[in-house]
């Protein structure tokens, strides 16, 4: 792995515009059970019930379980990944992150430049009275398994994005704009199987970007990527930042 950081840490060092982009992986060592791959939610939670828009509007029960999985065991904490990301963009060696990940684990790390493709927790939305809400006020009522509004409606949605639900637009546009543009590109803890989500890649691929894959299991674009490390996401990041930034501090 040595070489291969080395050689890769030089390439980022080059880079003029330089992305991430970043999945369920990205936050696995912060204790965030992934999606597919090893102990995956959807070989826990049907996907159909837990995570479809139509589902939701139904019975939000299935979400809620599957939500105080994801997300409430514990106060989920920013791993070594995370803060070396924000290490590299404070060094100027990152233009942004494009996640699809809902955990504000990048922003919590202190990266500013965050495009959340599939939304994220922190705010909700009664569907019946249009009521806000934080993640902080239906949290405990989360770990109860029901979220209810005041004005008693079960159907308070978090700003997140549901199968059979278009991504934020301009969210998107602007992410897909940017790997258009960039010239190295790492993707990190991601199976690339969701769409439009996965179509950023491929777009900077098709711009010649230089491309890096940090994923444990292999995915159906690992021909996209120059580089390829299996090593934890936790691992491979702070040991290029140390080889970027710790090159600047001596
Ligand atoms: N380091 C690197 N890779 C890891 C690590 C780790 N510590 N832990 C797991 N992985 C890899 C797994 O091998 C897997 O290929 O991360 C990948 C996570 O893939 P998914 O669980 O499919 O997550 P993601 O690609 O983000 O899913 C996309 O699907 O269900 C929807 O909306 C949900 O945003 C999610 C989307
Ligand atoms: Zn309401």
């Amino acid at each position: 792995m040595e070489e291969k950081l080395i050689e890769v840490a030089s390439a980022w060092e080059k880079a003029e515009r330089a992305l991430v982009f970043t999945g369920a992986g990205m936050s696995a060592e912060s204790g965030v059970p992934t999606f597919r791959g090893a102990g995956g939610l959807w070989k826990r939670f049907d996907v159909e019930k837990a995570a479809y828009l139509k589902s939701f509007l139904d019975d939000p029960g299935p979400f809620w379980e599957m939500a105080r999985e994801l997300l409430l065991k514990k106060e989920v904490q920013p791993n070594e990944g995370h803060f070396a990301l924000s290490r590299l963009e404070k060094g100027g060696y990152l233009q942004g992150i494009i996640t699809q990940n809902i955990d504000g684990l990048h922003q919590k790390a202190g990266n500013r430049t965050v495009y959340e493709l599939h939304g994220s927790l922190d705010k909700l939305d009664c569907l019946n009275c249009k009521k806000e809400y934080t993640w902080g006020q239906v949290a405990a009522d989360v770990q109860k398994g029901e979220v209810k509004c005041k004005c008693g409606s079960r159907k308070v949605k978090p700003r997140i994005v549901f199968f059979g639900e278009s991504l934020p637009g301009r969210v998107l546009e602007e992410a897909s704009e940017l790997a258009g543009k960039c010239d190295f590109l790492v993707v990190v803890g991601s199976s690339l199987e969701v769409y439009p989500a996965a179509s950023i890649p491929q777009t900077a691929w098709q711009r010649g970007a230089k491309m890096v894959l940090i994923n444990s299991e292999k995915t159906q674009l690992d021909g996209l990527f120059k580089w390829v490390f299996r090593e934890a996401a936790g691992e491979v990041l702070p040991g290029l930042e140390e080889k970027i930034l710790g090159g600047d501090q001596k």
